[in-house]
């Protein structure tokens, strides 16, 4: 974080350096006057109400100006000093140029600086000015004409002074802790009539821009980025006749539209980049043909890519990435022979990438990713020889993958991941791109051959390997001499057998993510129990035949998988150590034993623990403290017995919690009603019994859906006041279409892009009807189920059913208890308004009297009513007296594909964003500001579909 940061005042500082030029140049051949004796000492007090402190300046060219600044020697001419301009006629001190200086110290409103009263320029930029507030005496400098406090560390209120300067050309404020709140933005600048560059990037405004920017037709420049700027951008602003750069990025709340360019104008750069601008691109967006950069990232437009912007013949970068474009990309930018950084990734673009696309010879970066791009790579692109990234994954490409591209002699990121190309494709094709250091092939329909014999030590040294799926059957020997991988997924291969011996040695100072994942490895053969990647972040081996005892990858390792292999003995103490995990699944192995006392070690990190289908035993450690971030435990199908740990109740964040099948002997949990997300409490199959107390208004269950007692032995009346008290916004917010996850998200190094490993976790459950056992490899949020079944529950079912708020109730199961009295009308009330109740079932139990008629019950078959001697109705033999005509036949209820195919879960994804590293090469001067981001990175693209049932 701190280098990002470093990086980041450094692109800025590029740009400030070029933008200015104030270096005091004394190359006159006539005598110039001395310097005034009262200005000379002004500036010494200046220079010594200040202390040389390295760290107060950034750039990486900074050395202290001052220092020439002495009386000693035959130096008494201060116009002679460094940095020091004095008027060539009159000797006053006119400009001052100490940026990067290494000042440390306070101003205040008594410092001589301000008794310099012709200064005309002055840069105090990149220094530590200790959070001083910027004095309002600064209006005794009248004639100031530029002034530059960038990145100087002042902070608090703009002071209404500043609207004295009335010459002022050029302003630049940014990156200090200002804020301009009273007096306003509007009032500051309104007499600034002759601003020509305005830059308060960074300055904390919080308001709307006002409307009076747009009469100061001076501006060439302005600069509002990250001001926290909102409402709706006045249009005025684009219409300034002489403005160049427009840059208001960062300003999430920023609303409006781009106005119909109907006019001429100099606009070089427009960057409104993660603002809330929505809208079209107007097509005569081609009229502004002085363009050479437009970033729209992350704003909210949409509609098609207007075909005009070919006639931007300047236009060297062009971001449109994370909006909602539809349709092509115009064959128009064919003509766009400068662009050198095109972004039109996460959008809905469509149809084939143009073949004009074969006349960009100045392309350098490529981002398509995640739309809807098909057919085949154009194959004239082998002119392009400055691409570096060709980021193309998750698109529907087709075909082969062109000859063309193993011309492309600068190539570094290869992304063709996630489509759908038929092709084999020999890994040595690839080894000849010499600069190509990430290669990723996943799950696009390439069969990559990787020969033997190549000479291995000569190869590049490869940051990612993205090879999953690439019907790859062993371990590429090459990787033996890679130390420099980051990134190595060979999941869902058909690699047999043992993990060779030297993988051990594979880059194991700088693996980050191994991903084994649905191979058929059957031991990871010799190695430490402690496995030697020092900074693993992920290790992912599920879905393979692994035995022997569990390894433990890196203490820093934040998701562990190894779900689905057969491993066995107990969990090593070791495990202890691993202080950062955020994911632990050992679930479906053979793994047995008590559990480690140290759960609570991973208390601060760990998200998911999932130990489900092995044979644990003992009792559940008391360990759980608050603090916990846990959302998911899975502690069903294993042989745990005693007390449920009551600390539980600690971990507030927990949302789905499964202790079915083993051997707990306990009384309903009900200290657990206070966690407020907890949507999923299974107790199935265990030794639970007494009376569950409802009544107890502290304990709610507020969030409460999947519900399951069965098999146990509680007594006492159904506990459905739970559900009468819930909170009445339960499934307000509950999407239909996303699941009960949890998603954790890991960075992982790439010196070009950040790849982020997303890793969505969804929970699995099992429930069980009528001996039928549904394996649910995803819950959808609005899923509701009760189970009370095999119980000895006594009494009605009471009236109130009907008014519970359960809305997307698929199962009802209260048999096999000692139930009496009737089926309540009100139960028809709430059943007959659902359309996908999947099943009823009230069989075995003493209930009495007629089944309510409707629509939704003449769906249930008769065994959701047989065993109960006293009920009567159509579907069962016993007909009631004055029962209604029966409807037509039932309708199948519309079920289960959207409950979730038993074929889909552990999704994972890959998301990228580009990151400050490229950012330099291609964008010298945009400021980059590093709290926002996490706001170059948005979610796209599911990565994985996995295959096969458990
Ligand atoms: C140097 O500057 C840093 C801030 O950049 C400050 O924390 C430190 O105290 C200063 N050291 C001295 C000796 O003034
Ligand atoms: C701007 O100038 C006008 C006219 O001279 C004056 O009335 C007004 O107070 C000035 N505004 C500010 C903020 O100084
Ligand atoms: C783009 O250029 C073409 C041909 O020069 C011209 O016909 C068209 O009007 C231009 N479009 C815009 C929006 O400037
Ligand atoms: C390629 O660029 C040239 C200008 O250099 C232009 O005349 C031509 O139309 C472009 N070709 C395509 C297919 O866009
Ligand atoms: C690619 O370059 C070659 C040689 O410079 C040229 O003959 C060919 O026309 C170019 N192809 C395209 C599609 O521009």
């Amino acid at each position: 974080m701190a280098s990002s940061l470093y990086r980041l005042k450094f692109v800025y500082w590029l740009s400030f350096l070029s933008t200015f030029h104030l270096i005091a140049t004394r190359s006159f051949s006539f005598v110039q006057p001395l310097c005034h004796g009262h200005e000379r000492s002004y500036l010494l007090q200046f220079k010594q109400s200040f202390v040389i402190n390295k760290t107060a300046s950034i750039d990486p060219s900074a050395y202290p100006k001052v220092a020439s600044w002495t009386l000693e020697g035959n130096n008494s001419d201060c116009c002679s000093w460094d940095r020091v301009e004095c008027d060539e006629f009159n000797g006053h001190v006119i400009g001052l140029d100490l940026h990067s200086s290494y000042l440390y110290g306070s101003i205040n409103s008594s410092s001589s600086l301000f008794s310099l009263v012709h200064l005309r320029s002055l840069n105090l930029a990149d220094n530590h000015f200790n959070y001083s507030q910027i004095p309002s005496t600064v209006s005794n400098l009248s004639k100031l004409t530029h002034l530059n406090l960038s990145g100087s560390m002042f902070s608090s209120q703009i002071p209404l002074e500043f609207s004295q300067l009335s010459q002022m050309s050029s302003l630049d404020l940014s990156l200090n802790h200002l804020e301009i709140k009273k007096p306003s933005l509007g009032h500051l600048v309104e007499n600034l009539t002759r601003l020509e560059n305005l830059d308060l990037s960074w300055v904390s405004i919080i308001s709307i821009v006002p409307n009076i920017l747009g009469n100061l037709s001076s501006l060439t420049s302005l600069r509002l980025s990250d001001c926290q700027l909102n409402g709706e951008f006045p249009i005025g602003i684009f219409k300034l006749p002489n403005l160049r750069v427009l840059d208001v990025q960062f300003n999430e709340g920023l609303t409006g539209y781009l106005p119909d360019f109907q006019w001429s104008s100099p606009l070089e750069e427009i960057i409104l980049a993660n603002t809330n601008l929505s809208g079209k691109l107007p097509s005569s967006i081609g009229n502004l043909g002085s363009l050479t950069k437009i970033d729209m990232k992350s704003c909210n437009f949409s509609g098609f890519i207007p075909s005009s912007l070919g006639n931007l013949t300047n236009l060297n970068f062009l971001d449109l990435s994370f909006n909602t474009f539809k349709g092509h990309i115009p064959s128009s930018f064919g003509n766009l022979i400068q662009l050198s950084f095109l972004s039109l990734m996460d959008n809905e673009l469509t149809s084939p990438i143009p073949f004009e696309f074969a006349n960009l010879t100045q392309l350098t970066y490529v981002f398509l990713y995640n739309n809807f791009i098909s057919g085949q790579i154009p194959s004239g692109l082998m002119n392009l020889t400055k691409l570096s990234i060709l980021e193309l994954a998750v698109n529907d490409l087709t075909g082969q993958i062109p000859s063309s591209i193993f011309n492309l002699e600068n190539l570094e990121l290869l992304d063709l991941s996630m489509n759908n190309f038929t092709a084999k494709v020999e890994f040595d094709k690839f080894v000849k791109l010499k600069k190509l250091t990430s290669l990723h092939l996943s799950d696009c329909g390439v069969s990559l051959s990787i020969s033997e014999t190549s000479d291995n030590t000569t190869l590049q040294k490869f940051q990612n390997l993205g090879l999953f799926r690439c019907n790859l059957s062993k371990f590429p020997n090459f990787l033996a001499n890679q130390d420099e991988l980051t990134w190595l997924d060979l999941g869902d291969n058909n690699i047999h057998g043992q993990v060779p011996e030297w993988f051990w040695n594979v880059s194991k100072e700088n693996l980050e993510l191994i991903d084994l994942s649905y191979n058929f490895l059957t031991s990871l053969g010799q190695h430490p129990i402690l496995l030697p990647w020092t900074h693993l972040a992920i290790l992912d081996l599920e879905s393979n035949k692994l035995q022997g005892t569990l390894p433990i990858p890196s203490f820093s390792t934040l998701q562990y998988l190894v779900s689905n292999n057969s491993f066995t003995g107990k969990i090593p103490e070791l495990i202890c150590n691993m202080s950062s995990l955020q994911v632990l699944d050992l679930s479906i192995n053979n793994l047995s034993g008590s559990l480690p006392q140290c759960l609570h070690n991973f208390g601060d990190s760990l998200l998911i623990l999932d130990l489900r289908r092995n044979a644990f035993e003992g009792n559940i450690p008391q360990a759980w403290t608050s603090g916990s971030k846990l959302m998911m435990i899975n502690f069903s199908q294993n042989k745990f017995q005693g007390l449920l740990p009551r600390s539980l109740a600690r971990c507030i964040m927990l949302k789905a919690l499964d202790f079915s099948n083993n051997q707990f002997n306990d009384t309903f949990p009900t200290w657990l009603g206070n966690l407020p997300n907890l949507k999923l409490l299974i107790l199935r199959s265990n030794k639970f019994y007494g009376p569950i107390w409802t009544h107890k208004a502290k304990y709610k269950f507020p969030s409460l859906q999947i519900f399951d007692l069965s098999y146990n032995s509680f007594t006492g009346s159904l506990p459905l006041k739970f559900f009468q008290y819930s909170n009445s916004s339960r499934l307000e917010s509950a999407n239909k279409l996303t699941y009960i996850q949890v998603t954790s998200s890991i960075d992982v190094q790439n010196s070009v892009i950040n790849f982020s490993w997303k890793f969505q976790y969804n929970y699995a459950m099992i429930m069980i009807n009528k001996g039928v056992v549904t394996d649910y490899k995803k819950v959808q949020e609005l899923f509701t189920a009760l189970d009370f079944s095999s119980n000895r529950f006594t009494g009605d079912i009471p009236e109130f059913i009907g008014n519970l708020n359960l809305k997307g109730l698929r199962l009802l199961n209260l048999s096999n208890n000692i139930l009496t009295g009737q089926i309540p009308q009100g139960l028809k009330n709430l059943l007959t308004q659902l359309t996908f109740l999947a099943s009823f079932n009230v069989s075995n139990n003493h209930l009495v009297g007629p089944i309510p008629q409707g629509k939704q019950f003449n769906t249930f078959p008769s065994n959701s009513f047989e065993g109960n001697p006293g009920l009567c109705g159509i579907s069962l033999t016993k007909k009631c007296k004055n029962s209604e005509v029966s409807l037509p036949s039932p309708s199948t209820p519309e079920e289960s594909q959207d409950l979730g195919s038993p074929f889909q879960f552990g999704w994972k994804i890959v998301l990228i964003g580009y990151g400050f590293g490229l950012v330099v090469g291609v964008t010298i001067g945009q400021v980059m500001i590093a709290r926002n981001q996490d706001l170059f990175m948005k979610t796209f693209g599911m990565r994985k579909l996995l295959r096969g049932l458990i």
